[in-house]
């Protein structure tokens, strides 16, 4: 297995339920390591460029309008195979069918407010954490 990281979002709904820690407290006893954190208020511009492979999709302004709602909080994840442990842990995209113990299924409802973002390949990974990252903002341990 490879040690990869990957950029996962705690979304405005999940930061509003001060849920933060029990998330991350998921990816560290996963053995993912936060390697670069920061809470942020998304503007319309910064949302949706972070989606734009949505723009087209017929919930993409609603998307952008939740992503912009309230805080969030931007981390990058580090670990043997981070990028898929990470979607492990979030549970598929729609709350109601994510797997029993997931964060999706333990702290979201609906598709349109799924509590947890994750990259879901190698290469967005790469474009995500330079979408919020410089490289001096990651701490390798
Ligand atoms: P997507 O990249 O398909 O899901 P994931 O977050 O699991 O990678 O979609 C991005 C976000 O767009 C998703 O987390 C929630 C929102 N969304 C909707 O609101 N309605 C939808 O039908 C879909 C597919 C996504
Ligand atoms: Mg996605």
């Amino acid at each position: 297995m490879a040690t990869e990281r990957t950029l996962s979002i705690i979304k405005p709904d999940a930061v509003a339920k001060n849920a933060i820690g029990e998330i991350i407290a998921r990816f560290e006893k996963a053995g993912l390591q936060v390697v670069a954190a920061k809470m942020l208020k998304l503007d319309d511009d910064k949302a949706g460029g972070f989606y734009a492979e949505h723009k087209e999709r017929p919930f993409f302004k609603d998307l952008v309008g939740f992503m912009t709602s309230g805080p969030v909080v931007v981390q990058v994840l580090e670990g043997d195979d981070a990028i898929a442990k990470n979607r492990e842990l979030m549970g598929a995209t729609n709350p109601k069918e994510a797997a029993p113990g997931t964060i999706r299924a333990d702290f979201a409802e609906t598709i349109d407010a799924n509590a947890v973002h994750g990259s879901d390949s190698a290469e967005s990974a790469e474009r995500e954490i330079a979408y919020f990252f410089g490289a001096d903002e990651i701490c390798p341990r």
